[in-house]
């Protein structure tokens, strides 16, 4: 069976996948496959015992002057038998069942805490590179498609022993009658098979249609505000019609392709059945057969009908198990991981010197995604669509070369996509240069081990981003449980990272980042939920928030990526002014777009298109820096119209409100 991309070539992979899997979870599989046996054992078993019976006691009570006399005890005795084989039947049918469920829902659990520890080991370069929703899709469905076809393999491996252990009695009983049902069962494994071939591609569309239903109503989701400012309401409906629509047609397809199978494959063992009683009624009259022996053969012919067909789901569930597999493969063999050193940091009470040396940096390509040209028929232009050849990255930073002197405030300033929020990313090792060296005091920040800079550095990025929690675990976020399990290997007991917060800390952290008015004033305080992103606080409330939990882990080195843009230019100030006479020992670099922000800065650097064009205090730069002159007076503008449109609103500025300020 060759390439492994077609459904055909899937049947060898998919077993050596499955049986990865077993092997994974042999205890319970190992169960779950004798439980099966039992059961193949037991069903054979109960259909030779009916022909016995028949033979024995049916028979003779039914035949008038018959040599053999029955008893009541014989009846008795003949359901007792019938009764204690199904008794063990159904019991190899429960554990069968249940601990082939739990086989599978076992690996689907193993396979999702794999890929969730891998996602959170790689690189953010990689994130950037595979789209979140990519990612949920492989560790829910992807997963879930991959080991399906577990739930029933325990199921079809009895069967294959009911199959033989019946055939073998079949034939046993009657050549002939047991030769005639020894046909059907082939004839049954083939309709299966020919059924699990037409419909794997019908059911992989469905699968895949169904992905994008929900791709299509997540991000109408997502983009509500969007949605409904800009009235597209109408355009997402029609937009999630044309998908859903095409998830029906796709189910529709699929659903007839089950209705042209269905009857032929229920009818082959009643044909079967009919044909050996036909046959049977001949050779019985000639003395050929006795009784027994055909209700034998024509009720194992019944009973095989039914199981037959877990060999043909088994079949049909092996193209997801293979393209599952392949996707799952693609992230836990994924060999790009954060290289740490073995460094510490100095976790003295000193100020951090930030600086860079010949900084150069890439954004990844992204990747495209392997399923987007897949089998779907209908697609055909797809096909004849030419390979697009991915452009060769421009360079966002080149040259940086930056030196901050420690206790300061740096203040970079430069256009919208100039670089400055990947020089801020690249200060605390969000992502490592292309080229060139990011270094602390002295120290290039890949040397440091795991855990080493995030207890020394803290980025309040530009879009915070605030977890469904109370505003305590929201502050001291990942310091309660002392860290012991985010900081790594280097976080020995005793290291400043490993210390726990005091409700005090948390409330040092909102005063400094003037949060704790507000927070005060919530009705249950540090205790209050703030909801999903934080969706009963305000913009200017939630970077507060965000800037509480960078101060509270004192940190050496604090990069605000224009991280008090939604603050009024008052707060901002108070807050910038406190973190220097907190005596903290903080080096601020701050990214900043507001003329009041930059004017609190000791020095400022202007980046223009990943270049540092010129530094010094503002002062200077506005003489001398042309471009830098033209860039604060926008901003300088753009702040006096905001000032302008919020003094014609007055009732609505309750930018320190303890509701949601806006008033949408
Ligand atoms: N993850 C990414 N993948 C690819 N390109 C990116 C990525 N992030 C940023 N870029 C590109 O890098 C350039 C610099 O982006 P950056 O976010 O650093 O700009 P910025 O100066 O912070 O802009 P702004 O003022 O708008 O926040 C932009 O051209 C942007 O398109
Ligand atoms: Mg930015």
């Amino acid at each position: 069976m060759s390439p492994p991309a077609t459904p055909r070539g899937t049947f060898l992979p998919g077993l050596v996948v499955l049986a990865r899997g077993a092997r994974e979870e042999r205890r319970l599989f190992a169960w779950a496959v004798l439980g099966s046996v039992v059961y193949g054992v037991g069903t054979a078993g109960s259909g030779w015992m009916v022909g016995r019976v028949t033979e024995r006691v049916v028979v003779p009570a039914l035949t008038p002057g018959s040599a053999e006399r029955v008893t009541t005890g014989d009846v008795w005795l003949a359901g007792a038998a019938l009764l204690a084989i199904t008794v063990v039947t159904v019991g190899g049918v429960l554990v069968r069942r249940i601990l082939a469920g739990a086989t599978m829902y076992a690996l689907q659990a193993r396979y999702r805490r794999a890929l969730v520890r891998r996602y959170l080991d790689l690189p953010l370069s990689w994130h950037h590179a595979h789209p979140a929703g990519r990612l949920l899709a492989t560790a829910a469905s992807d997963v879930e498609a991959t080991w399906q076809a577990m739930a029933i393999l325990p199921f079809a491996l009895g069967v294959v022993v009911l199959i033989a252990v019946a055939g073998a009695a079949m034939v046993a009983a009657d050549p002939v009658l047991g030769g005639i049902g020894l046909v059907v069962v082939p004839a049954l494994v083939v309709a299966n098979a020919a059924y699990s071939r037409a419909m794997s591609p019908k059911v992989r569309r469905v699968q895949r249609l169904r992905g994008e239903v929900s791709a299509v109503a997540h991000e109408s989701f997502e983009g509500a505000l969007v949605v409904k400012t800009l009235g597209l309401a109408g355009g997402e409906v029609a937009r999630f019609a044309e998908e859903s629509g095409r998830l029906r047609d796709a189910n529709v397809a699929a659903g007839r392709t089950r209705g042209a199978f269905d009857p032929v494959i229920e009818a082959l063992p009643q044909l079967g059945t009919l044909l050996v009683l036909a046959v049977g009624a001949a050779r019985a009259a000639g003395g050929a057969a006795d009784v027994g022996d055909i209700v034998q053969v024509a009720y194992m012919l019944s009973l095989l009908a039914f199981p037959v067909r877990a060999i043909g789901w088994t079949l049909a569930e092996l193209p997801r198990t293979v393209a599952g597999d392949a996707r799952l493969q693609a992230v836990l063999r994924e060999s790009a991981a954060t290289p740490w050193g073995a460094r510490r940091a100095a976790r003295v009470a000193d100020p951090a010197a930030p600086s860079t040396r010949g900084l150069e940096h890439h954004h990844p390509v992204p990747v495209p995604d392997p399923d987007d040209e897949d089998d779907d028929a209908g697609d055909a232009g797809s096909a004849a669509r030419p390979a697009r050849a991915p452009r060769p990255p421009r360079p966002v930073l080149s040259g940086v070369d930056l030196d901050v002197t420690p206790g300061t405030t740096t203040a970079l300033v430069g256009g919208t996509g100039s670089g400055k929020s990947t020089l801020a990313g690249l200060l605390v090792r969000l992502v490592d240069p292309t080229s060139g060296q990011v270094l602390l005091d002295g120290v290039d920040v890949r040397e440091l081990a795991e855990g080493e800079l995030a207890g020394v550095a803290a980025l309040v990025p530009q879009s915070t981003f605030v977890f469904d929690d109370t505003v305590r675990g929201n502050v001291a976020l990942g310091l309660e449980e002392g860290l012991d399990a985010g900081a790594g290997p280097s976080a020995d007991a005793g290291a400043p990272t490993s210390r726990r917060v005091s409700d005090e800390d948390v409330w040092a952290a909102l005063r400094l980042a003037q949060a704790d008015g507000f927070v005060a004033a919530l009705p249950e305080g540090l205790d209050t939920r703030v909801g999903e992103r934080g969706a009963s606080l305000s913009g200017g409330q939630r970077q507060r928030l965000a800037l509480a939990r960078a101060l509270v882990r004192r940190p050496r080195l604090l990069v605000l990526d224009d991280a008090t843009s939604a603050l009024d230019p008052a707060v901002e100030r108070a807050v910038l002014d406190g973190l220097g006479a907190s005596g903290l020992g903080t080096t601020v670099v701050v990214v900043a777009s507001r003329p009041a922000t930059i004017a609190l800065a000791d020095e400022v650097v202007h980046l223009e298109r990943g270049r540092v064009v010129d530094r010094g205090t503002a002062a200077e730069l506005l003489e001398r820096d042309e471009g830098y002159r033209d860039l604060v007076s926008a901003y300088a503008r753009a702040a006096r119209e905001r000032a302008a449109a919020r003094s014609s609103v007055t009732s609505s500025a309750s930018s320190t409100g303890t509701g949601g300020g806006s008033t949408s």
